[in-house]
């Protein structure tokens, strides 16, 4: 599938079969993530896997409320990795501030080829924002240092939405 047609057929999907991901292809994805451009090229984020009934039910316990993530055979967690960014500005020191920030965009930039990449291999997907990002760290076991971004179900889709409405160019691109 070429660029193109996996952006305009991309949905963020809620239903998945229980087909399971073949290696191979969760290979690709993630070989296609690591590709993300990152500031410094530190790729300061990590990302978690869970493809067990028991973790899956963790991360669902963790978002409450967000059970059908279970049935997805492959659940992403996508965590901003600060230090990362902080071992590599020794000589120059960057803000806190501004080191959360560039981990943050390099992470929402690899889950966003995840997202694409997904669709490219027939997979489907749904970005799904922690309300409690605590509770997230406990369920994979980590502490405060990473920052979770995003938990990205990826499976067969069972559903195809409808396309969402989105602004019409002329509203969102502005001359300045
Ligand atoms: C930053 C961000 C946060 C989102 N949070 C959630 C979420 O918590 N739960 C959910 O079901 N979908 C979530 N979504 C998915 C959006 O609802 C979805 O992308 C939007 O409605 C457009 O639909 P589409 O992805 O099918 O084009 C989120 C998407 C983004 C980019």
């Amino acid at each position: 599938m070429d660029f193109f047609a996996a952006v305009e057929r991309r949905r963020s999907t809620r239903l998945y079969t229980d087909r399971i991901i073949e290696a191979k292809k969760l290979e690709r994805l993630l070989e296609a993530v690591n590709l993300a451009p990152s500031a410094r090229n530190r790729q300061s984020y990590e990302i978690f896997i869970a493809s067990t009934d028991e973790k899956k039910r963790a991360l669902a316990a963790s978002l409450s409320g967000k059970d059908y993530i279970i049935k997805a055979p492959v659940i992403l967690v996508f965590c901003a990795n600060p230090e990362i960014i902080r071992a590599s500005s020794t000589a120059n020191p960057l803000s806190k501030e501004r080191m959360d920030l560039l981990a943050i965009e390099d992470t929402t930039i690899a889950a966003s080829y995840c997202q694409l990449a997904a669709t490219a291999l027939g997979l489907s997907t749904v970005w799904i924002s922690p309300p409690d990002p605590g509770k997230v760290l406990a369920a994979i076991n980590r502490d405060a240092r990473l920052i979770p971004i995003t938990i990205i179900p990826v499976g067969y889709p069972a559903e195809h939405p409808d396309a969402q409405p989105r602004r019409d160019l002329a509203d969102l691109v502005h001359e300045f």
